[in-house]
């Protein structure tokens, strides 16, 4: 094994101004814990990132960046070759970071008041955006992991017009990988009530177990007309501080305006760190990303077996969903809550003894499932994108 690929290496990430370790004490109250919640991962990012930047940086002069003009068929290629998606150049346009694109697009396409559906449990921001812009977010819950199609159709004719979807495909938490059948009957519901459909594939490039994923605007013309993706190197080759993302719309008619909005506004430049970092990322990491992503199944695995012996009354207490793309593991507590509270019915209030188990008695740092939604109750998010060191916590008994 070269050093590049040693996933077992503990970085010391002291002094980087990293959020997922200057945050424990404001948010656990404690620092003496092991992070395993902000999704960025434990690994050093590949060699080949690092190298390209180390020039850059040896040059000494940090001008005006112009943007490569590889960059955007670089894009296209990725998808065609990762996706089997046919991308044309000019429907891309960098974006400086997912959630700013999800911001952006909220406030580009949709006014004061207007509603915006999702699908939750969902990453929080799908919440925070558009409602931090005034705007009134509908949940359309998951049901044990699946879409509610059927209520979904409903939601939209109860409370219409609703000008957006916000999908999360691959889905966070949770690690769904959505069907193509699926995907074509939201672009037909959505298309059927003039529902414009934002797609946050960040998590498509980590499919685990052999699977694949399907990009939402290639399943259909209605899904292609009526859609923007957003995709980013930033999760699968660990660069999420360089903010390097991008947006593809095929349809001209919305492309053309917000495009030209955001060029206006200089919001499609990207900062040199962001473009380098993509180009090489999917030009040159793909070994890397393969690499990490067996490692992280074998994490996954690992997790799977010390749950399964945690167990109470014949009973086991935690039950890791497992993530069919990505390296964050839905974990299923509600029966280790059920004990935790003395009773059967789950209420809100109980979350507070989850977290307190694991933050108190694990000792480790994890997201708590009410924070993606209320149907989080009995949930926790565990990021496994560590030295399988960093996952060997114990799980002391429950009376
Ligand atoms: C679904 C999803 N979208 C977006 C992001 C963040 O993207 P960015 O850092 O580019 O804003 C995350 C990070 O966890 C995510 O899970």
């Amino acid at each position: 094994m070269t050093n590049e690929f040693n996933f077992d290496e503990i970085v010391d990430r002291s002094n980087t101004y990293s959020v997922k370790y200057e945050a424990l004490k404001t948010l656990f109250g404690r620092d003496d814990i092991t992070p395993l919640w902000v999704a960025d991962m434990e690994f050093r990012s590949p060699k080949c990132i690092r190298d390209q930047l180390e020039k850059y940086v040896q040059a000494g002069i940090y001008g005006y960046a112009a943007e490569p003009p590889q960059m955007k068929p670089v894009i296209a290629r990725w998808m065609l070759q990762e996706h089997g998606w046919k991308v044309e150049c000019d429907w891309i346009s960098f974006i400086p970071g997912i959630v700013r694109g999800i911001g952006l697009a909220v406030n580009f396409f949709t006014g004061p008041g207007d509603k915006v559906v999702i699908q939750s449990p969902v990453y929080h921001p799908f919440t925070n955006v558009p409602q931090g812009n005034g705007r009134k977010v509908l949940r359309n819950p998951l049901k044990e992991g699946k879409m509610d199609l059927d209520n979904l159709d409903s939601l939209l004719t109860a409370e219409g017009p609703v000008k957006m979807m916000i999908l999360c495909s691959p889905h966070n938490p949770g690690g769904y990988l959505w069907s193509r059948e699926d995907l074509v009957q939201v672009a037909e519901i959505c298309h059927r009530h003039g529902t414009m459909v934002i797609s946050d594939e960040i998590h498509s490039d980590l499919c685990l177990w052999g699977n694949h994923n399907i990009c939402f605007a290639s399943v259909s013309n209605l899904a292609a007309e009526n859609s923007i993706t957003f995709g980013a190197p930033s999760k699968t080759f660990n660069i999420p501080g360089f903010a390097s993302s991008y947006a593809i719309i095929p349809n001209q008619e919305l492309a053309k305006p917000f495009y030209g909005w955001l060029e206006a506004n200089e919001l499609n430049c990207p900062p040199i760190f962001a473009s380098l970092g993509m180009i090489t990322a999917f030009t040159e990491a793909k070994p890397w990303r393969d690499a990490a992503l067996r490692y992280i199944e074998g994490n996954i695995l690992y997790l799977e077996d010390k749950f399964s012996a945690f167990r109470a009354g014949g009973v086991q207490l935690v039950e890791p969903v497992r993530p069919q793309s990505s390296y964050l593991v839905w974990l299923d507590c509600r029966n280790l809550l059920r004990r935790l509270a003395g009773r059967y019915n789950l209420q809100p209030e109980d979350q507070a003894l989850l977290e307190d188990y694991f933050i108190n008695k694990v000792k480790v740092g994890l997201n708590s499932g009410t924070m993606f939604g209320p149907e989080g109750l009995g949930y926790m998010r565990l990021n496994a994108g560590c030295p399988r060191s960093m996952l060997k916590f114990d799980l002391p008994e429950v009376k």
